[in-house]
């Protein structure tokens, strides 16, 4: 069986006091989570301690990012065995607004797959396709090419502790979510794919999230395909009480 997972990005949003009253706020629905979903949180790095603190929470955390490297002089950089250290037990790599505003390349996204595995940190690889390449139907072989680049090098093993986050990029903070035919035959394209490499057992057992304008209205519809996994949350998981129900919804 997959893990289902729910997973929230909070970006670059929030201040220490609001993220505390959002968390404390999430608590007072987490009794209501289905037991066999994970929750998980990814903050501002800055608050990871904070909210690692807060007794009542039920949630694992994420990191948004990390370096490749393991220490050394990489000024504002954090490494996945800092968050490791830090009982993080995720971390996003190669999110679309990495790739788009930072430069991130397969290559580094790669690197940084390899990072969080060296550190025991499961990383929640992002993948998608933006507006253009939808419209050309060459989305199947973008989303292939980000898989080829940044997993293909690993053994079963090891993608086995990989999560996949598929986030179409004309989806992310627009309002527009890929319709459920859209995200399912996407999913199980990414499933093919990873059982055409690693073995149809191993890609069985990935857990594949959705990811783009998720909300209460459509997560129930869109973790009820078969290869949707559960979801990557950005806007939504700013709202306990809209991250609730979508948690409920898994
Ligand atoms: P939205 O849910 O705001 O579209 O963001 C999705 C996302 O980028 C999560 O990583």
């Amino acid at each position: 069986m997959r893990k289902k997972i729910v997973a929230g990005n909070w970006k670059m949003n929030k201040t220490i006091t609001e993220a505390m009253e959002l968390a404390v706020h999430l608590t007072e629905y987490q009794n209501e989570f289905p037991k066999d979903t994970e929750v998980i949180l990814a903050p501002p790095a800055l608050y990871l301690g904070s909210l690692e603190l807060m007794e009542h929470l039920n949630v694992q955390l994420a990191g948004q990012n990390c370096s490749e490297k393991d220490s050394g002089a990489y000024t504002g950089e954090i490494s996945a065995g800092m968050l490791k250290a830090m009982n993080v037990q995720y971390c996003l790599v190669g999110h679309s607004e990495r790739r788009q505003y930072f430069g991130e390349t397969d290559e580094i996204i790669k690197n940084k797959v390899d990072a969080c595995l060296r550190n025991e940190i499961t990383p929640i690889f992002c993948c998608g396709e933006v507006l253009a390449e939808r419209e050309a139907s060459t989305h199947f072989v973008c989303v292939l090419k980000q898989l080829q680049g940044a997993l293909w090098h690993l053994s079963s093993e090891q993608v086995k502790s990989v999560v996949i986050a598929y986030e179409p990029v004309w989806a992310i903070g627009t309002g527009v979510t890929a319709t459920t035919t859209q995200a399912q035959e996407m999913h199980a394209f990414i499933r093919l794919s990873l059982g055409n490499h690693f073995g149809d057992d191993v890609a069985e057992s990935i857990s594949i999230l959705y990811g783009g304008s998720v909300s209460p209205l459509n997560s129930a519809e869109l973790f009820a395909q078969n290869d949707v996994d559960g979801g990557l949350v950005g806007g939504a998981s700013l709202k306990a009480k809209d991250f609730a129900a979508i948690i409920q919804s898994t």
